[in-house]
């Protein structure tokens, strides 16, 4: 089985401009799908993931440096490995498609599994502590927030009246239509992957050399939003965002020499 596909790979390579020589960081290594054509386009890559699986996973390549970390450090992981100057960084948000088929890693909705969710096994709550632990409002206004359920507040109801759920097929037995949404919220809150992008965003604009590029793949509304506002002082490639498969949104920046 494939571990990812990757999604708007050549728009993601014609917008980060890879010069042979150049140096780049790929936020969100996975499988290696786009590192693996930036090094074929000449570049040489930083690959950061936070989950042991995917730098086990992507092939060990002639200019390719993985490390295994949370993008919320990129700053300090690119010092570290003095990367500078850096000519472009990607952010291909979300999860794998290798993580989702592992049933044992709890992402999806229906594949029998434990509820954990976590992209890096070593985070402290899993879907599990959020379903069994929060409290009827904060239940609420996690699906409602991050996964725009109309019917937050039942579903909320009915996981406390259950609990406790260990099980991805019994928290879906009570999501019913509703279980894509409240799985992406659960996943989203586990892994606290908008802190994560707005916690990345300025590293990644601070890091870039003068005309370097950043790309953000996103998959939904409030990771592109937050990408948008926060990105806003820089000129963009993109006025309206490359839409790919799966729901994704590419959008492309410049950094150009009026930028610090
Ligand atoms: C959509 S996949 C990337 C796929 C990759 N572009 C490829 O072609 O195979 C997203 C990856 O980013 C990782 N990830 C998500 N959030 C992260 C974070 N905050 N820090 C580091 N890695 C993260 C996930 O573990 C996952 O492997």
């Amino acid at each position: 089985m494939r571990y990812h596909n990757p999604v708007l790979l050549q728009s993601a390579c014609h917008f980060l401009a890879v010069k042979p020589g150049g140096h780049y960081v790929d936020c969100t290594l996975g499988g290696g799908g786009h590192t693996t054509e930036i090094i074929r386009l000449g570049g040489l890559v930083l690959g950061l993931d936070q989950d042991p699986e995917a730098l086990q996973a992507c092939p060990d390549l002639d200019g390719l440096t993985k490390v295994q970390a949370n993008f919320i450090h990129l700053a300090e992981v690119v010092q570290t490995h003095n990367w500078q100057p850096v000519q472009g960084v990607l952010l291909d948000l979300g999860v794998s498609e290798h993580q989702i088929n592992i049933p044992g890693r709890g992402f999806s909705f229906q594949l029998p599994g434990p509820l954990d969710m976590r992209m890096d096994p070593a985070l402290p709550n899993t879907a599990g502590t959020l379903v069994n632990q929060l409290s009827a409002n904060q239940l609420t206004s996690l699906f409602k927030d991050y996964g725009e359920i109309p019917v937050a507040k039942l579903l909320a109801a009915k996981i406390i009246a259950a609990r406790p759920l260990t099980t991805t097929d019994q928290l879906a037995s009570i999501t019913g239509k509703w279980s894509r949404q409240a799985f992406q919220a659960l996943r989203i809150t586990v892994n606290d992957e908008l802190g994560a992008l707005a916690a990345v965003l300025p590293q990644a604009k601070e890091i870039l050399a003068p005309e370097g590029r950043l790309v953000v793949i996103s998959f939904h509304s409030l990771e592109d939003r937050l990408v948008k506002q926060t990105l806003k002082d820089m000129a963009t490639l993109t006025p309206k965002p490359v839409i790919g498969e799966k729901g994704a949104k590419l959008r492309a920046y410049v950094k150009t020499f009026n930028h610090s």
